[in-house]
């Protein structure tokens, strides 16, 4: 389903008779895996045996299974184990059927917003693959991947999977420490996700903060995130606590003279972080290699007092940690071949997806992102609605609208990036201005429950007691209409990415969205902001950012690149042609 297709070569025609219809949908419209254990109580499979001496005991199991009685027991025992009675009660008929799909289908469109095609195919064909003659629901079947082969959907999604799979190898890391222990500064929101991500990964950690009480902190959330999976039993106690024993926690540098690796994760301010890494620098054996989590700061300029710079290199994590797949490894001018090949290799040890950038303000996503957030920000002040304005973007296929996603950032953390771009790159910023009015007035976003939305026991509703920071109502803005305004936030994010790429920020169009998906959730289908813009056309994108530049200002003024790609007729994306 993640790559835009159903299940062919009978996928889709034997697996739901094989579990059941209702187990069958969850499988298939999710991707979802499942391990040996589940996959026999689901009836999935006959038997699972265990790891060791496999192929023999899968002999042995055969062997004596070979008479068609010894068989049909197999298959009856498979039976009686798959689906409980409720479900087969359900889809034992047809209006249970009926139910169970039209169920289905509301929760897809609930979740895609109808943007992605296959999985309203699935639905569209197993009601006739489950169940009658099987030649002819595999003909159904075939048909079906076939249509779904050819749609833009596909095509992109595909290039995500293939981008996803080249950031697991390439570049090599040749000159990557092999890091056995890993020591985290810091145990904060990131510094406890790291340490979980790297325990979960089998790296022991040594996680160390200022007090006692962080520290604990810092413990109980790897220790939550893994009771998670428990309570979904996705993980078993005895695994959950083999795995929290590599973690160890304190308030001085025990053991760091043994460490391959420190990963900073503490608050963000220049100076405390010049002082810690220079100090823990001091303690590390000579080959170890230093990460920073910053998400604004120069790495250049942290390194600076260090006594070997070239050891440090950024790696950029996103938060919550252990949800968000991307990871910027961060490149300092002086950071040696070394340290960024080990950044790379931690991160795809962590099941990470990897993007290298060059040390820049904001980096790559967060510069991107920006743009993008402020406009969200002069739509607000125009007098456009808060849930209007995010469900534009919602609808475009965005997980969360720009305010939204404000919040979650945090105010004050976005009120700090957006100072550091501002002072970066000067007037063709243009600052909103709501964030530091918000911040002043004690809204920091849905960690202390007040943002642009009031969020009160896991509910978000938009407070109208922030409409005074607005301006005027602009009745061309608010006419205007969902559809300009999500041009004029896209396009602010097409302009950046275009300078990026000009500043050689990044190597490819192709990994900036790789990046923009795996660390915004820009919508996949789309197969990536810069495949987005082809798909307008770079020469209307110039064009319009023309037209917003007279009616809004010098912010969207395109970049000497897109002016020059759109003339030369050229694509970011070529591989698509
Ligand atoms: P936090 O405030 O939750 O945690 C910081 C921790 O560092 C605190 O527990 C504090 O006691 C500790 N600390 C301060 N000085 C220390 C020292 N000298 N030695 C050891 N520990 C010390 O902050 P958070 O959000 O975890 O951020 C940490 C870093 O990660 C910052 O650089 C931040 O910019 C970056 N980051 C944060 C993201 C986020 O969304 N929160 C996302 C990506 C990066």
């Amino acid at each position: 389903m993640r790559l835009g297709i159903l299940p062919g070569f009978g996928g889709s025609t034997r697996l739901p008779r094989l579990i059941g219809v209702p187990a069958a949908l969850d499988l298939i419209l999710t991707g979802k895996t499942v391990d040996g254990s589940r996959a026999f109580k689901m009836g999935l499979v006959d038997d699972v045996l265990p790891r060791e001496d496999f192929t023999q005991r899968a002999v042995r199991w055969l062997a004596a299974r070979l008479d068609a009685a010894a068989l049909e027991r197999v298959r009856a025992e498979r039976r009686r184990r798959r689906a409980g009675p409720p479900a087969w009660a359900l889809e034992g008929n047809p209006i249970g059927r009926a139910v169970v799909f039209s169920q289905a289908r509301k929760s897809v469109l609930k979740e895609t917003h109808g943007h992605y095609p296959a999985p309203l195919k699935v639905l569209e064909i197993l009601p006739h693959t489950c169940r009658g003659p099987i030649p002819e629901a595999l003909a159904l079947e075939a048909r079906a991947v076939g249509e779904l082969l050819v749609t833009p959907e596909h095509k992109n999604l595909i290039s995500i999977f293939f981008l996803t799979e080249g950031a697991k190898k390439e570049p090599a890391t040749p000159q990557a420490v092999d890091v056995k222990a890993v020591g985290v500064l810091g145990a904060g929101v990131m510094g406890g996700g790291i340490a979980y991500a790297l325990s979960d990964a089998g790296i022991p950690v040594r996680l160390k903060d200022v007090a006692p009480e962080p520290v604990g902190k810092g413990l109980k959330a790897a220790y939550d995130l893994y009771q998670r999976r428990v309570r979904r039993r996705r993980l078993k106690p005895g695994d959950r606590d083999k795995k929290l024993r590599l973690i160890s926690g304190g308030t001085d540098y025990a053991g760091f003279a043994r460490l391959d690796a420190v990963i900073e994760a503490i608050v963000e301010k220049m100076d405390v972080k010049q002082a810690v890494l220079a100090e823990v620098e001091s303690r590390l054996p000579a080959h170890a290699v230093l990460l920073t989590n910053t998400s604004s700061l120069d790495v250049d300029q942290m390194a600076s007092k260090m006594a070997h710079p070239e050891r440090l290199v950024g790696l950029h994590f996103f938060n919550p940690v252990d949800r968000m797949p991307l990871v910027e490894i961060i490149v300092g001018a002086r950071t040696s071949p070394a340290a960024a090949d080990t950044a790379l290799a931690l991160a795809r040890r962590l099941g990470k997806t990897p993007v290298v950038v060059r040390n820049a303000p904001g980096f790559l996503v967060n510069r991107i992102l920006m743009p993008y957030l402020n406009e969200g920000l002069h739509l607000f002040r125009q007098g456009v609605h808060i849930e209007t304005l995010d469900q534009s973007m919602v609808d475009f296929g965005m997980p969360m609208g720009p305010l939204r996603l404000l919040d979650e950032i945090g105010l004050d953390v976005a009120d700090k990036v957006s100072h550091i771009l501002g002072a970066a790159f000067g007037d063709r910023v243009d600052p909103a201005g709501v964030l530091e009015a918000m911040v002043q007035g004690g809204r920091t976003g849905r960690k202390g429950g007040l943002g642009f939305y009031r969020y009160r026991g896991g509910e978000a509703t938009p407070d109208p007691a922030v409409y005074p920071l607005a301006d005027r109502p602009s009745r061309d803005t608010i006419t205007a209409g969902p559809d300009a305004w999500r041009e004029r936030m896209t396009l602010a994010m097409i302009n950046e990415a275009a300078r990026c790429l000009e500043e050689s920020v990044v190597e490819s169009p192709a990994q900036v969205d790789l990046a923009m998906i795996m660390g915004t959730g820009f919508p996949p289908f789309r197969g990536g902001l810069l495949r987005h813009a082809d798909v307008v056309g770079l020469s209307i994108v110039v064009d319009r950012l023309r037209a917003l530049a007279q009616a809004h200002g010098v912010r969207f003024e395109p970049c000497p690149l897109l002016v020059k790609m759109a003339l030369d007729g050229y694509v970011f994306r070529p591989e698509f042609r």
